[in-house]
């Protein structure tokens, strides 16, 4: 079968990556045993850790460091640029014209699909970010985020998070 892969000369691939079809990596660094799924692209300067899965359809831009054993869920966006515009006095912007802004998702932190991570934040170690937030500041490590702008929901009782009751069902409220 044919590969749709593009792969910049340039990009550092850990051990035993494996990289879906139709991606585009350039400049960027992935670490050993990571998983990347389909549609995903990776810019230059962009790091992303060992032991990391990052979902289909996601977008990671320059200025974002992912630390090793996280999770980002499908079409998950970062942001690297607070302001942007196309042109500066009717030319189009190059590099020359802006400032990277950073982001940061430590250690064994999750991002929920459809997210989308604001620059200059940092998701701390093994938080949760729900789906669909729009994450405008830090977050706290082992607490779980959600909501456009994330908000708090709770903190996160390792190891028995999987396995504790959902809020609404400690409050008696069935789901809808
Ligand atoms: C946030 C999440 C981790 C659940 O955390 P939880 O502590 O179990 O939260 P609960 O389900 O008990 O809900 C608590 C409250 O947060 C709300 N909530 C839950 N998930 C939410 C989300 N993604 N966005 C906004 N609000 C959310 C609930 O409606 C509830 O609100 P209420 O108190 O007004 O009823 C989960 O809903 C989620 O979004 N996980 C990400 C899943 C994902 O993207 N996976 C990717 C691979 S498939």
């Amino acid at each position: 079968m044919k590969t749709y892969q593009c792969i910049a000369p340039d990009v550092k691939l850990g051990e035993n990556v494996k990289l879906s079809q139709f991606i585009n990596l350039y400049g960027c660094e992935i670490g050993d045993e990571t998983k990347i799924g389909a549609f995903v692209e990776i810019q230059k300067n962009a790091k992303v850790g060992k032991r990391c899965k990052i979902s289909s359809h996601t977008f990671v831009c320059e200025g974002v460091t992912i630390e090793d054993e996280v999770f980002i869920g499908h079409g998950v966006t970062f942001i690297n640029d607070s302001y942007p515009r196309a042109t500066t006095d009717g030319q189009l912007q190059t590099e020359a014209d802006w400032h990277v802004e950073p982001t940061w998702i430590k250690k064994g932190a999750s991002v929920g699909s459809g997210s989308t991570i604001l620059s200059r934040v940092t998701v701390g170690e093994r938080a949760i970010v729900g789906a669909g937030s729009v994450v405008t500041r830090d977050v706290p490590a082992h607490t779980i985020v959600a909501g456009n702008p994330a908000r708090l929901i709770r903190a996160i009782d390792e190891p028995d998070q999987t396995t504790r009751p959902k809020a609404r069902e400690v409050r008696g409220i069935s789901a809808a």
